[in-house]
């Protein structure tokens, strides 16, 4: 006699969630393309772009993005280094000095960069219509400096080659973080916003002269503060706003302004750190403490940008800003931004940092403590590239997408709706709760998508998961059944999605997410 098996294959539920969707936008911010955007330590911009040719893998990462948005990258490219830098017109590319590693930063920043004309034409490998903000240094205090890098910029920029590519100067920055200046030993312990705003504008003029920017199209981004005080007395928009930046001659040129933020400093990394950095509730208070900032931007008229984000200081905190739940965070943290006005957000990568989307080159050190690895590894793509990849899909290539916050009472689900001429198109769902290795059942939350409003309800929908074996994993992540963890970053394997019907909800296990396309 046959025996027969009957298996019921239920998924394991532990809890249903609302997913309350308005059909239209209402008044919900315009997302760009390039919502997610890089910025690159200086040191060693030309191992990201290559020196006498193109680093593809660099460029394919890139322009993964664009063929999925039609939007052109934007790249900052600056940071520390940017005040350790000097020009030599008899230096065909680079010379940096770099110190040796450390148990927590294996690949410590330059002190010393001296660059060549190369250095800044190495832009001309970037995706055709790359804007680019570079940074000058202000941190040396020397006008010379100012000026003979300004124009090696400026001459890069006026390339053939970069006319060609149609690759742009966007933006210029002068200097780094000056509100660290006092407790770095760039200015006196006593550098308060009022002087760094009357320097600022003697460099600055300089600069625009030299830049010819009353002829141009480039512009300056503002502040590029580690901190802000959020006050008028303080470093912080508020502080050279009331010291009148605006109204000086140079500073006439910035219509962006840059803050920086990293959600704390931890350089040993443990499993409740990476929990914190996911948790829906901490990205929301990181991110919200900036807006009197954008408030007080956008009342000038001002574009608002984060120049230069990421996880936690030290280039990353080992086993949290590397692994998978780095990559919903950066979801959640880029989507949830792009609420509260900030228009791009520039995740900060360096060589060998733990918290790159992208690590562009072979390494012969671990990121993480600094040994040698043998052999060494080569170029590849972090989980949080992922983040990058479904937020470009998310947004689509409408040119003109909205992103709206779904109002979801759940302290471990996100949920955002993407609207193309003010209909429904797609949403993505991110499940923080961290799913650690020795835990053994992986909850799963059942979203119950209800709508409202006025617009066509959707009835059936397909969707794409972003499955991560367990929070901490540095890679191995698939993305639609793909894999962008390829020797040359494209998409590799076949893509597979599901579809499914409204009225039946989805299932969303811990630590994933998703991107539903409705129909
Ligand atoms: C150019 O880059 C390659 C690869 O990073 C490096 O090996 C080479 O030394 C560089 N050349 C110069 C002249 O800096
Ligand atoms: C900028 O400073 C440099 C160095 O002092 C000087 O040679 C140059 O003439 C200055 N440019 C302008 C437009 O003031
Ligand atoms: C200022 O910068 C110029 C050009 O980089 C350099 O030659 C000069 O030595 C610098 N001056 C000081 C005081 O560091
Ligand atoms: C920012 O997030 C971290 C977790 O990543 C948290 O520890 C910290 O308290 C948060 N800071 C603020 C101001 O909310
Ligand atoms: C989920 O949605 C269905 C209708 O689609 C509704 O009947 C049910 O009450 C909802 N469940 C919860 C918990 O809200």
């Amino acid at each position: 006699m046959q025996a027969f098996w009957v298996t019921l294959i239920l998924p394991l539920v532990s809890a249903v969630t609302v997913v309350p969707i308005p059909l239209s936008p209402g008044d919900a911010p315009s997302v760009n393309g390039n919502l997610v955007s890089l910025s690159i330590e200086q040191d060693r911009w030309l191992d990201w772009s290559g020196n006498t040719t193109r680093n593809t893998f660099f460029f394919n990462t890139l322009d993964n993005l664009v063929a999925i948005t039609g939007d052109d990258p934007t790249i900052r490219i600056g940071a520390d280094s940017e005040d350790h830098t000097n020009f030599n017109p008899n230096i065909q590319f680079v010379q940096a000095a770099f110190p040796p590693p450390t148990t927590t930063v294996s690949y410590p920043e330059a002190t010393s960069v001296v660059a060549g004309p190369g250095f800044y034409q190495g832009a001309k490998f970037l995706p055709p219509g790359t804007g680019v903000t570079w940074g000058v240094n202000f941190g040396g205090k020397n006008l010379t400096a100012v000026f003979l890098e300004t124009q090696a910029i400026v001459n890069a920029f006026a390339s053939e080659a970069m006319q060609d590519a149609g690759i742009t100067l966007d933006f210029l920055e002068l200097g780094n973080e000056a509100d660290l200046y006092k407790n770095n030993g760039l200015r006196a312990s006593t550098y308060n916003v009022a002087q760094y705003t009357t320097e600022w504008i003697t460099f600055a003029t300089n600069m625009s002269l030299t830049a010819k920017l009353a002829g141009s199209d480039t512009r300056i981004w503002g502040a590029a503060f580690a901190e802000s005080s959020h006050t008028t007395t303080g470093f912080s928009p508020q502080g050279i706003f009331a010291n009148n930046i605006l109204t000086s001659a140079p500073g006439k040129f910035i219509n962006t302004i840059s803050q920086h933020h990293y959600s704390g400093s931890f350089c040993a990394g443990n499993a409740g750190l990476l929990q914190d950095l996911m948790t829906k509730a901490t990205i929301r208070s990181n991110l919200s403490a900036y807006i009197p900032d954008i408030q007080a931007t956008q009342d000038k008229g001002l574009d608002y940008v984060f120049g230069e984000t990421n996880s936690y200081a030290c280039q990353g905190a080992p086993t949290v800003s590397n692994t998978a739940g780095a990559a919903l965070w950066t979801l959640d943290y880029a989507l949830f931004g792009s609420q509260i006005g900030i228009s791009r957000l520039f995740f900060h990568e360096g060589i060998g940092y733990k918290y790159n989307l992208i690590q562009p080159e072979t390494l012969t050190m671990s990121t993480l403590d600094g040994h040698v690895l043998n052999p060494p590894l080569q170029p590849h793509v972090q989980p949080q590239y992922y983040a990058a990849i479904i937020i470009a899909e998310a947004i689509g290539d409408s040119g003109n997408t909205q992103a709206l916050e779904f109002n979801i009472n759940d302290a471990r689900i996100s949920g955002y709706g993407f609207y193309e001429s003010g209909s429904l198109k797609r949403a993505v769902f991110i499940n923080s709760l961290a799913f650690l290795s020795g835990t053994t059942t992986r909850p799963s939350t059942h979203l119950n998508l209800t709508f409202s409003g006025s617009g066509t309800k959707p009835t059936s929908f397909s969707l794409k998961r972003l499955v991560i074996g367990h929070a901490t994993d540095g890679s191995g992540l698939t993305y639609g059944g793909q894999t962008y963890e390829t020797s040359n970053a494209r998409v590799g394997g076949t893509l597979t999605t599901e579809t499914g019907t409204v009225s039946v909800g989805i299932d969303i296990p811990a630590t994933q997410a998703i991107l539903v396309s409705f129909n």
